[in-house]
């Protein structure tokens, strides 16, 4: 079974408003993936981590009319993406790791938001893109926003990040907050993230966004 990070107590409840205030552009981000998968070959969607449903919030609310399943780790994570998309319809939720999911469970569309940094890069990250890519049929689009790039890019970016933050942050949570992101979590450098990927069987990614150290990348299962 993968590695993962749990969310639970405060750190699930207070999810929402700290995504907001940590990762400026999240919500442009978001509300690119209907245009991106706005298409007839993109309409089985899997969702991996959706935690409280915001990327399934905005592809339903914006007409996105394939079925779609959101599966997470995290019980309180799951809780709240049931109740926030309980008025949509074609969409099953499902607390469980990606390689839980039945191989023959065929989708045509992933995403994959703000997950692979809590993976270490000696195997944990490749093994989630491949458990995500063989469950996926060829073609199918896959679209994550992770925290990429080299030590340089990653310490000049979070610079440029604290200056973005909402003006009553207090110094203390900046600080450690700026700590984790340089010392723990699992950022790795673009070129790297482009190695996965194909690794995984993918094609060769792009990379369609960047919000200081937060990366948008998509790219096609192989054939
Ligand atoms: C930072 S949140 C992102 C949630 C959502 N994608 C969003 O953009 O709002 C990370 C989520 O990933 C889940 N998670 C952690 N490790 C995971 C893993 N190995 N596979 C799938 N999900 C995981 C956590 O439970 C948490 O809900």
């Amino acid at each position: 079974m993968e590695k993962f990070e749990l969310f639970e107590n405060e750190r699930a409840t207070a999810y929402d408003s700290f995504v907001k205030n940590w990762i400026p552009n999240y919500g442009t981000f978001l509300n690119m993936l209907p245009h991106l998968f706005n298409d007839t070959r993109n309409d089985k969607l899997l969702a991996v981590g959706c935690g409280t449903g915001n990327e399934i919030l905005v592809l339903k609310k914006n007409g996105y009319s394939g079925s779609i399943m959101g599966i997470d780790p995290s019980p309180e994570m799951i809780a709240q993406a049931t109740d926030k998309l309980k008025e949509y319809s074609d969409i099953v939720l499902k607390e469980v790791l990606v390689s839980q999911l039945t191989i023959d469970h065929q989708f045509n569309a992933a995403t994959l938001i703000l997950i692979l940094h809590f993976l270490k890069d000696d195997g944990e990250k490749l093994d989630l893109l491949r458990d995500i890519s063989i469950r996926l049929e060829p073609k199918a689009l896959l679209i994550m926003l992770d925290i990429t790039g080299n030590e340089k890019e990653i310490k000049k970016n979070l610079e440029i990040l604290r200056k973005l933050l909402p003006e009553d942050m207090g110094q203390d949570e900046i600080s450690k907050r700026m700590d984790r992101i340089y010392h723990e979590l699992q950022h790795v450098s673009e070129e790297r993230i482009i190695e996965l990927f194909i690794e995984a069987g993918f094609e060769e990614p792009t990379k369609f966004f960047q919000s200081t150290v937060y990366m948008g990348w998509m790219a096609r299962k192989k054939d």
